[in-house]
């Protein structure tokens, strides 16, 4: 089995045991991040079950939502025509690692594209997320900083960034790239169990110079 075929697997075994893995709602730092913007067109890298992809639509925003997962990306899509969004979204199924969505966008946004499969390289992806950025857009990159509170141990082999170090990997040169956002900020999860718990993660909001 190749690394394609080998996360393709991961993930849809994984969306496949759950009827939903995720809340189905926006992440809130895209929408303490993006509210303001001028809707155009957007691409949602690895968009999961489309919560950030549907919340966008819905704004105005065209959105191209990519994600490795087949069972993810039909379960989006199901969310979509039930929102009355499909005809504002395309999904497409990329492992980002071997393809990309074609085109430039007014936004680009990765949020938690991670990934326990060993060998998904983030930084290269987030670097092509980078290129795919029209110029006046906006990159957004949300990442955890930590393992889940409540299983410390989980996925040991995974290098959680920091948003410095997200900015640093991805070579921008500064002239044409300006810093919005880089912070570390806490929200509060719900674990398997049950228990409320507060997450670190981080976030990168940089725009692309016009
Ligand atoms: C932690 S989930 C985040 C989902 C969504 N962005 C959200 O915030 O709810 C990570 C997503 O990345 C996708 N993914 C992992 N590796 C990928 C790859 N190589 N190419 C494309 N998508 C990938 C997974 O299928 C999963 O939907």
């Amino acid at each position: 089995m190749d690394e394609t075929s080998t996360g393709q697997a991961f993930w849809d075994g994984r969306y496949s045991e759950h009827d939903h893995l995720w809340s189905g709602e926006p992440n809130a730092v895209l929408v303490r991040e993006i509210t303001d913007l001028e809707p155009g067109t957007a691409l949602d890298l690895g968009c999961g079950e489309g919560g950030d992809a549907i919340w966008l639509a819905r704004r105005g925003w065209g959105v191209t939502a990519a994600d490795i997962s087949g069972v993810a990306l039909d379960r989006a899509a199901h969310h979509a025509k039930a929102a009355g969004v499909a005809d504002r979204i395309e999904f497409q199924r990329h492992d980002l690692a071997a393809s990309f969505p074609e085109g430039t966008y007014d936004l680009v946004s990765a949020a938690f594209l991670h990934s326990p499969e060993e060998g998904m390289p983030r930084e290269a992806i987030l670097r092509a997320a980078a290129a795919a950025v029209a110029p006046g857009g906006v990159l957004l990159v949300v990442g955890h900083a930590g393992p889940p509170p409540w299983d410390p141990d989980a996925h040991p082999g995974v290098h959680l960034p920091t948003a410095d170090e997200v900015l640093a990997s991805l070579r921008l040169p500064d002239d044409v790239w300006e810093v919005l956002v880089s912070d570390e900020h806490e929200r509060i999860q719900t674990a398997p169990d049950g228990r409320t718990m507060t997450r670190t993660d981080n976030a990168l909001k940089l725009r692309r110079r016009g």
